[in-house]
């Protein structure tokens, strides 16, 4: 329970809890959307499409997440087949989705799901939690929704459930009120549908009690509610202020050798680890020369080039950086590319191996315009 100077735990008696939970749950009985990784008609949900799904699901939308579950449930239709995939497979079905330490993860919690725990998804929170990539959120989700477990959860969605429910006035991103929070979601949780109640706090965030102009006038607990009793549910959460992301330009070279084109792998390290991308020169003045990059990407490949022409540019937004990408083209005129620097590849080719979404955008557009010059 609750550590007794908790400001918010006083404020919770047990009447406000069973009201809250029983308006939630006839709530989301009423209004919760239909989703594949969902149980139907109060049957158990199946654990690895509940595993998948929360992965998918960390950082990114429903209405994103639904036909990329379809795609790797059909190609990865058990924790077996997940478990014996080879990396670039599960990266190629992530494509788009972004985060792919995600995958990354998932494809190596698939592993220790056969090879330590006999291909059986451990079933307790405090056992899920010590797989590759899943946190306490995770846990909590995977053990109330799969297996019926009391166990919390927050994440965004019930962080500002919670903290327009009881008017909580510390930023969420302090380490102390996200405490506050875990214990108040601690207390919430019944033992009967843990998993219904925890999946409403969801749905209530996504579909009602919404970032930007709420409405509250649809929500079930809008009489338990604090922050709209007061006519403030729009200024909660308080949140520390987030740094601008820098801006940056990076510059994609397409470099042509009959019908190919030069890719190579990004490191085992950072960003987009271990996807494939054209040759491309980051962090440069966004007005550098096709002479400089000329210069600077013979040095690199070891192969004699034309100058790059520039095509376009256009912007891509990471989570630290506001990137601008912008797409050369030159043909290979001689010489031998240094060992073990990428691949010629035909644009074809280059679409079976994963791509992030930037090096995708460039490939469509060079694929547009070499449709449109035949
Ligand atoms: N976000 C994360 N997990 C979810 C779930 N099970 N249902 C809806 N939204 C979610």
């Amino acid at each position: 329970m609750a550590a007794p100077d908790s400001k918010h735990m006083q404020a919770l008696d047990t009447n406000l809890i069973k009201t809250l939970r029983r308006k939630l749950l006839a709530w989301y009985r009423k209004h919760q959307r239909v989703l594949p990784w969902r149980a139907v008609n109060g049957q158990s949900p199946n654990p690895y499409h509940v595993l998948v799904s929360e992965a998918m699901l960390q950082q990114t939308q429903v209405a994103t997440v639904i036909d990329y579950f379809h795609r790797f449930i059909e190609a990865f239709p058990t924790v077996e087949s997940l478990a014996a995939a080879n990396e670039q497979q599960v990266l190629k079905l992530w494509q788009g989705l972004g985060y792919y330490r995600r995958a990354r993860h998932l494809h190596q919690a698939a592993q220790v799901i056969v090879n330590e725990h006999g291909g059986v998804l451990p079933q307790s929170a405090e056992q899920i939690v010590s797989l590759p990539g899943v946190g306490r959120y995770t846990a909590g989700a995977i053990a109330s929704i799969a297996f019926g477990e009391s166990a919390p959860i927050l994440d965004g969605n019930v962080a500002r459930v919670l903290s327009r429910w009881f008017a909580i006035e510390s930023s969420i991103d302090e380490t102390e009120t996200k405490k506050n929070l875990w214990q108040l979601a601690e207390v919430l949780v019944p033992q009967r549908n843990p998993g219904d109640f925890n999946q409403a706090m969801m749905e209530l965030g996504a579909l009602v009690c919404t970032p930007k102009n709420p409405t509250c006038l649809m929500c079930p607990v809008m009489d338990q509610c604090r922050a709209s009793q007061q006519g403030r549910a729009s200024s909660l959460p308080i949140r520390n202020q987030r740094r601008e992301p820098k801006a940056v330009s990076h510059h994609i070279v397409a470099i042509e050798n009959n019908g190919r084109y030069l890719f190579q792998q990004r490191p085992d390290k950072g960003l987009w680890s271990r996807l494939w991308q054209l040759v491309t020169l980051e962090d440069r003045p966004a007005s550098v020369s096709g002479k400089k990059l000329h210069t600077q990407l013979g040095a690199l490949t070891g192969v004699e080039l034309s100058t790059p022409a520039l095509i376009e540019a256009f912007d891509h937004q990471t989570t630290h950086r506001k990137i601008r990408f912008h797409l050369w083209t030159c043909k290979r005129r001689g010489g031998r590319l240094r060992n073990q620097f990428g691949r010629w590849l035909t644009f074809q080719g280059a679409q079976r191996l994963p791509l992030a979404k930037p090096q995708h955008m460039a490939v469509s557009v060079l694929v547009d315009r070499s449709t449109k010059d035949d």
